[in-house]
């Protein structure tokens, strides 16, 4: 499956490396999306692995008590992950003018990216890439929420309701033929905010995770 042009298009055309430009020390989502995603990693990802962070920032949601061989981490500010006490090294790379990544074949043994796929406007080019870099065996964990800059999702996402953009995240990994494992879907989505008001109560920010292997 590709893509056709129009749904990579964003409404905020110009470069993301200008909208990125200054740093933006904030958490994306809540603390309940946040802690779990940390016990994800922390049931799917191992000890002294190689771990690449794409499309990071300042703050990393790997568990405290794990210790990997290297996380890389990558972005587009690169005040952000100086800051982000969990890399060992980082890059920063727009991924809609630049796909291919710098690493040799097979580098990485899990490739994680939280909350940014929709910012994609290649996800095919970027998944193959995914692919190259993993370890025969190695992990990708996509998550996301229902929250995003709305001007700079690509269209596929903007108009899509929340199920429509698990299907593309499936698809996405389904763009390299034969490279991953049927694709798993970890997620919690909480009662409508409307549901939960009228017994005074607040909702939280859904959380989904889409994860496969490298198979071949
Ligand atoms: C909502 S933030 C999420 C940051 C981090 N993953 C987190 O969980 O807090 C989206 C991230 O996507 C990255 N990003 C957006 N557009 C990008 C592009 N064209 N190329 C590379 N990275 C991009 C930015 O660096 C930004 O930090």
């Amino acid at each position: 499956m590709q893509l056709v042009s129009e749904q990579r298009t964003k409404l905020d055309n110009a470069d993301d490396a200008l909208f990125y430009d200054y740093p933006r020390f904030v958490t994306h989502v809540d603390d309940r999306f946040i802690e779990q995603l940390t016990n994800l990693y922390r049931q799917r990802l191992e000890s002294n692995t190689r771990i690449l962070d794409l499309m990071s920032s300042w703050v990393s949601h790997l568990p405290k008590e794990m210790e990997f061989a290297h996380v890389e981490g990558h972005g587009l500010n690169a005040e952000e992950l100086a800051k982000n006490p969990r890399l060992d090294h980082y890059f920063v790379q727009n991924l809609n003018k630049q796909q291919v990544l710098p690493f040799a074949d097979q580098f990485f043994d899990a490739v994680i990216s939280t909350v940014s796929v929709q910012y994609l406007q290649y996800p095919e080019a970027i998944f193959t890439e995914i692919h190259r870099i993993l370890k025969v065996g190695g992990i990708a964990i996509i998550s996301f929420s229902n929250r995003m800059f709305y001007q700079k999702a690509i269209q596929a996402w903007r108009d899509g309701s929340e199920s429509d953009r698990t299907k593309l995240v499936f698809k996405y990994f389904a763009a390299v033929p034969k490279g991953f494992t049927r694709p798993e879907l970890v997620a919690n989505v909480p009662p409508s905010t409307s549901f939960l008001a009228m017994f005074g109560m607040a909702s939280g920010d859904p959380f989904y995770a889409v994860v496969a292997t490298r198979c071949e």
